[in-house]
């Protein structure tokens, strides 16, 4: 493999908020942080390259994204994804989140109820009770290591809650479902039928493990392609979570107007200049750094299975398709959701991630050297196997 993804890197004293902030934040001490979702890994080095070169100049004023860097994004799109974007459509803002939010607030108004599917990523309920609307849920249904979703109670909540804009995260964080065509054109039928806008966050795209395809939402009809907002990035999938820079494709034009004007009106009035470079030599030279780095997680996965099922009786095991996000059931392991975070950090060790309403469950990132993970995984065993005595006194979940 030309690229080294078992050195582990020393990220503390970095300003990184995985490894220098969890202390700060009161998430625990002295643990291996498997929780926000960046990666311990190098990016692409083309990226540090063209970094390197921008840097030497030395002058970082105004600047904006040229012609090139939509050349690398669209064919980026056309050869990965299969989809052709037309220049037009692209508005570019500094993160996903911020898109998202901007988006509910173009296509909704306040107290309008915008629908997410749970378990979900908390950044949505965030953004969206933040802005004063109200979240309405599609609960997704565990059936054995995957979830499914309940298309019924999917049209049922947007009936009764008059839903206006449907959140979609596809591939989904943090159960790892890569949305086949079939249950994306039954979600988006839907949405068509009630009227529901749809705001599709598929920052995870690039991200998806073998005998799995990303589908563009949007690419699916002309009429879905008109209803949705499609958030896409390169920061999740070459770890430049720190230098954002996102493409939001909006082909309706006067959504893409409202859009860009609510954006200026919270002041955004462009993207910063070393972002941008990095981004577009991340689309030009970054296809080899994905294929193996994707070949990469796909091992950590397996490694991560074959300890799970095999040495962890407690934990439920949930496949990933995409991500590089664990979804791990410890509703077995008989903790109160409130208890099982912070054992996890005092006796285990290491940190991971919960989500709002979903007792019992925890998101550990798979995104290190596999030495890592290891280490990881033989803590938290030896952790559940002192647990019974510290159960004895904590009542079931279930
Ligand atoms: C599904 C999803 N959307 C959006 C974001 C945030 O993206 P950004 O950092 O570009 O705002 C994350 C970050 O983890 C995410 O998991």
């Amino acid at each position: 493999m030309p690229y080294d993804f078992d050195t582990a890197v020393n990220r503390k004293r970095t300003n990184s908020v995985k490894h220098d902030f969890a202390e700060q934040y009161g998430l625990g001490y002295n643990c291996i942080p498997l929780w926000i979702a960046d990666m311990d890994f190098r990016t692409v080095p083309e990226v540090c390259r063209a970094l390197q070169k921008r840097v030497e100049h030395g002058v970082f004023g105004y600047s904006q994204p040229g012609g090139g860097y939509f050349t690398a994004v669209g064919q980026w799109l056309a050869s990965r994804h299969n989809w052709r974007v037309e220049p037009r459509w692209l508005a570019l803002t500094e993160g996903v989140l911020p898109a998202v939010s901007t988006a509910i607030a173009v296509l909704t108004k306040p107290g309008d109820s915008v629908l997410i599917q749970t378990p979900s990523y908390n950044q949505f309920n965030m953004v969206i009770e933040k802005s004063r609307r109200k979240v309405v849920k599609n609960p997704l249904v565990l059936e054995g290591e995957a979830y499914r979703v309940d298309f019924d109670d999917f049209e049922r909540q947007i009936e009764r809650n008059g839903v206006k804009a449907f959140v979609l995260c596809s591939p989904h964080n943090p159960v790892g479902r890569v949305w086949t065509e079939d249950e994306l054109v039954s979600m988006g039928e839907i949405c068509m039928r009630h009227g529901v806008k749809v705001i599709s966050d598929e920052i995870f795209a690039d991200l998806v493990y073998p005998g799995h395809r990303h589908t563009v939402f949007a690419s699916l009809s002309r009429e879905f392609l008109d209803n949705t907002v499609t958030c896409m990035s390169p920061t999740k999938t070459f770890n430049l979570s720190g230098a954002p820079l996102s493409n939001i494709f909006i082909a309706d034009d006067d959504t893409r107007y409202d859009f860009e004007e609510e954006h200026k009106a919270r002041g955004n009035l462009g993207v910063s200049a070393l972002p941008a470079v990095a981004a577009q030599a991340a689309y030009e030279h970054g296809a080899p750094w994905l294929d193996e780095l994707m070949e990469y997680l796909g091992g950590n996965v397996a490694h991560a299975r074959d300890f799970v099922k095999g040495r962890l009786p407690d934990v439920g095991w949930t496949e990933p398709e995409g991500t590089y996000l664990l979804w791990l059931d410890f509703r077995r392991a008989g903790f109160w959701a409130r208890e099982l975070e912070a054992f996890i950090a005092d006796e285990a060790k290491i940190l991971l991630s919960s989500e709002p309403g979903a007792e019992g469950f925890l998101r550990l990132n798979l995104a290190s050297p596999r030495s890592v993970i290891e280490k990881a995984l033989r803590q938290l065993e030896g952790a559940l196997e002192r647990a019974p005595s510290r159960r004895a006194d904590l009542s079931p979940i279930e």
